[in-house]
């Protein structure tokens, strides 16, 4: 197998050729680090959830749903510490008047002076840094004044926390139980960048887990685990993947430990997901400021505790662009270069493509049927247009797993060829095998090909 040869640029053509992700607002110039995902995009990312919701919910009982609102009351953000501490240090330059982040500075460019960083340039003259905070403020109701400020959520946990009252009466749990969510975040981040790395709006994919107190170390050592586990099992290489345990002076305000599970991506090692231990905080600060107990009463031993929180929270854009990343491959075949996205087939946009070598002779007849008998099992696509080669080349791009090939013979005796993504395996199959072979190999685990031979 080749090395790597991903670069973002590459990922970002890929993304805009094939439509997974475009510019947003591109025909009025776009808008600064905002993407639409078209078709692929979409059903990548869905897949990425639909697993994460598999892996918290479904293959579990400990862990139940919810879907909280994005505007929520003003006093939640400042129970949470948002409202007074979400921020982010801010210098202006007052020659370009561009803003830029105190604390990166040295990653940056001076827009005039792109050799150096913000500051360094012959005409730099930058203000003092000073605290800029990155809600999304809007109004509730048609008057703008104080009384109607409401905030964009940053983070989906807020939403969970305000309704562990609500989820404990009628969810019938008792800690350790978990409460799962995922939806938009907003935040007014000074420098985003890197595609659907960082950006202003983006889906976030967090667990709260309540536990006894006495339990807490132990579930946060088990969530960095499962945590790290799901990615690998959804094909990252693990030697792109490391768990990162943070410094004492990079801990949020409520953290009392945090591990970032990072990936390589090739902008450098990077989060690609935080799992805190948030111990008591949260609900102490949401009780304070609400006046409503929320705390857990043990009827079997009498016993009365405040749960504490182990919190993975992790990034679908974010997740969506590592396993692009991962899977990004290109290869000479035959005298010819291909590209080829090896993903994990359940993620895959498409599991199989349908293609008539021909369209006539009955061939897109039969590739219908086929189309018809597969799609209630699995996403399959029917494509009848241009060469077959060019049509392979397509379906290699998107990640298809499997092509199904409806040819001469077909009319003869019923067959088709089944090719393989990866290894460019032909294999002949009756078209009534393709439903149950088809499943059964979604189902398998599956290793990367680009970790080479086991
Ligand atoms: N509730 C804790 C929390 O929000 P975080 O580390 O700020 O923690 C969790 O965010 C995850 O959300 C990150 O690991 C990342 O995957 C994703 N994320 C955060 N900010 C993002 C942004 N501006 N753009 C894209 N994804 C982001």
């Amino acid at each position: 197998m080749p090395g790597d040869v991903v670069t973002m640029d590459k990922i970002v053509a890929l993304c805009k050729r094939r439509g997974f992700v475009f510019p947003s607002s591109e025909i009025y110039g776009g808008l600064g680090s905002t993407y639409d995902y078209g078709h692929y995009g979409v059903l990548l990312k869905q897949n990425v959830k639909g697993e994460w919701w598999r892996a918290m919910v479904q293959d579990r009982d400990d862990i139940v749903a919810l879907d909280s609102a994005i505007l929520q009351h003003p006093k939640v953000w400042e129970a949470s510490g948002h409202l007074a501490g979400f921020t982010d240090p801010l210098v202006d330059c007052r020659t370009c008047t561009q803003r830029f982040r105190a604390d990166h500075l040295g990653d940056l460019q001076c827009p005039r002076k792109p050799s150096k960083p913000p500051g360094q340039g012959p005409d730099c003259d930058l203000t003092d840094a000073r605290d800029f905070n990155l809600m999304f403020e809007t109004h509730v109701g048609p008057v703008k004044e104080s009384a109607s400020v409401a905030y964009l959520r940053p983070e989906t946990a807020q939403g969970i926390f305000i309704n562990f009252k609500n989820v404990l009466s009628f969810a019938r749990k008792k800690p350790p139980f978990g409460i799962a969510q995922v939806g938009k975040s907003f935040r007014n981040e000074i420098t985003p960048g890197n595609f659907v790395f960082r950006t202003r709006e983006f889906e976030q994919m967090e667990m709260e887990f309540f536990v006894p107190p006495g339990e807490a170390q132990q579930w946060f050592e088990y969530w960095q685990q499962a945590r790290y586990d799901w990615y690998v099992e959804l094909g990252i290489r693990p030697d792109h993947l490391v768990l990162r345990a943070h410094e004492a002076d990079e801990l949020s305000h409520y953290s009392s430990g945090t591990s970032d599970i990072e990936y390589r991506f090739p902008i450098g090692w990077s989060e690609l997901e935080g799992v805190a231990n948030r111990g008591d905080f949260d609900l102490k600060a949401h009780a304070e400021h609400s006046g409503e107990k929320l705390e857990y009463f043990d009827q079997a031993t009498g016993e009365r505790y405040v749960p504490h929180v182990i919190e993975p929270a992790a990034g679908a854009d974010r997740a969506a662009l590592a396993f692009l990343v991962d899977a990004y491959d290109e290869e000479e075949v035959a005298g010819e270069q291909r590209t080829v996205l090896r993903l994990h087939p359940r993620l895959a946009p498409v599991k199989a493509a349908v293609l008539p070598l021909v369209r006539k002779d009955g061939q897109p007849e039969i590739a219908r049927e086929i189309v018809a008998a597969l799609r209630p099992i699995l996403a399959v696509e029917y494509d009848e247009g241009g060469s077959i080669g060019k049509r392979y080349r397509r379906q290699d791009e998107i990640g298809t797993p499997w092509g199904i090939t409806v040819d001469h013979q077909t009319l003869e005796d019923r067959t088709v060829t089944l090719r393989d993504r990866d290894s460019l395996a032909q294999e002949r199959l009756a078209i009534d095998e393709l439903p149950g072979v088809l499943a059964r190999r979604l189902a398998a685990p599956w290793r990367s090909p680009k970790l080479g031979a086991a």
